[in-house]
């Protein structure tokens, strides 16, 4: 029968032997379950050497600790530089020539953005600063401050997505701005007067929607305060604006209209001169906007004396403009996400 000591020294061979031939890491971890783990000859050894005698235990104990340190090192050091090669081939593997990608074109601006872009440019070169306001706002800046108290009729021309609605009290109630007209009242009670600003943004109206409404879509606001503003001054305004939109002169009228916060209120309507899509000239008189001079209860309502100053407000689809600027038929393609779509612009 083999002696303990000889045992030790063939499994030493026999596992040096064959850790020398380990070329991967699975092999490696292969060679550490049979050598270095629970059920391999290493292990018995450990159990049988506490049976030795004492003089026994002295020679054989430093022995196979020897062993068993000398595979673990060179187990360990081995690891490590497997794992250093992998990684470094998966840095290679893995890295990315940036320049080599194939550019695949560019974005571009969504017709609503244009639209906007180019009446804030044509606003602001006239002197106009644009304000932004709230999306989700008190039930008094959108209607009470606005002279549309709660049971006004008018109410109803404007399906209210409310917010919240538990109190008689109009400052406390919330909802989704039904119009960009509460950026006046904003605006008028910070800054007072004069004021002359355009407010573009998003409104909210619970509309059931088909090819010309949808329930979200953005509108332009305009006001003016100051001393002596009259009605011309919102013709000339509006007319300067279209022109420079539509390059070239556009024709406009008013005509009576209602809206609370304006007196008088009115309607403006622009000459629209288009082409069909079976490509017939076409012009007609097309509804462009809301306007009018705002009422003095507005204007008092801000703390703004109606005895000296004036002014004008208007109001007007953004969306609708765009649509007419760029011949779409149908609101529902703008949030579409059809890149078939918006590729055209
Ligand atoms: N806020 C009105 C609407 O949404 C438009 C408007 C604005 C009318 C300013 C007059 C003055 O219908």
């Amino acid at each position: 029968m083999k002696t303990f000591q000889e045992r030790v020294s063939e499994f030493s061979l026999e596992a040096k032997a064959t850790l020398g031939k380990v070329k991967t890491l699975a092999s490696l971890e292969e060679f550490n379950a049979s050598f270095l783990g629970k059920k391999s000859e290493l292990n018995v050894l450990m159990k049988e050497l506490k049976e030795l005698s004492a003089e026994e235990k002295k020679v054989a104990g430093p022995a196979i600790q020897k062993v068993r340190t000398e595979l673990q090192t060179e187990y360990e050091t081995k690891k490590n530089s497997f794992e250093t090669k992998a990684l470094n081939e998966k840095l290679v593997s893995d890295w990315i020539d940036v320049t080599k990608q194939k550019f695949t074109g560019n974005g571009s601006q969504h017709p609503i953005s244009r639209v906007q872009r180019q009446v804030e440019d044509i606003f602001t070169s006239m002197g106009f600063e644009i304000a932004d306001g709230r999306e989700v706002e008190t039930e008094w800046h959108n209607f009470d401050a606005l002279n549309i108290p709660a049971a006004h009729p008018a109410r109803d021309m404007q399906d209210t997505f409310w917010i919240q609605k538990n109190s008689d009290n109009p400052h406390e109630n919330a909802v989704l701005r039904t119009q960009t007209s509460n950026v006046q009242i904003r605006t008028m009670m910070e800054h007072g007067a004069p004021v002359r600003l355009i407010a573009p943004g998003r409104v909210f109206r619970s509309e059931d929607v088909d090819t010309t409404h949808d329930a979200t879509f953005y509108q332009v606001e305009g006001l003016v305060v100051d001393k002596n503003i009259s009605l011309s001054h919102l013709k000339g305004t509006i007319q300067t604006m279209l022109s420079e939109l539509f390059e070239r002169e556009v024709k406009i009228r008013f005509r009576p209209g209602y809206f609370p916060f304006v007196e008088p209120g009115l309607e403006v309507d622009m000459w629209f001169e288009f082409t069909t899509k079976a490509g017939e000239k076409k012009a007609l008189w097309l509804e462009f906007m809301g306007a009018g001079m705002v009422h003095p209860n507005v204007l008092k309502n801000c703390g703004i004396d109606s005895k000296q100053y004036s002014g004008f407000a208007f109001g007007f689809g953004l969306t609708r403009l765009a649509m007419m600027r760029y011949g779409i038929d149908d609101i529902r393609l703008l949030f579409s996400q059809k890149k078939d779509f918006l590729r055209q612009f």
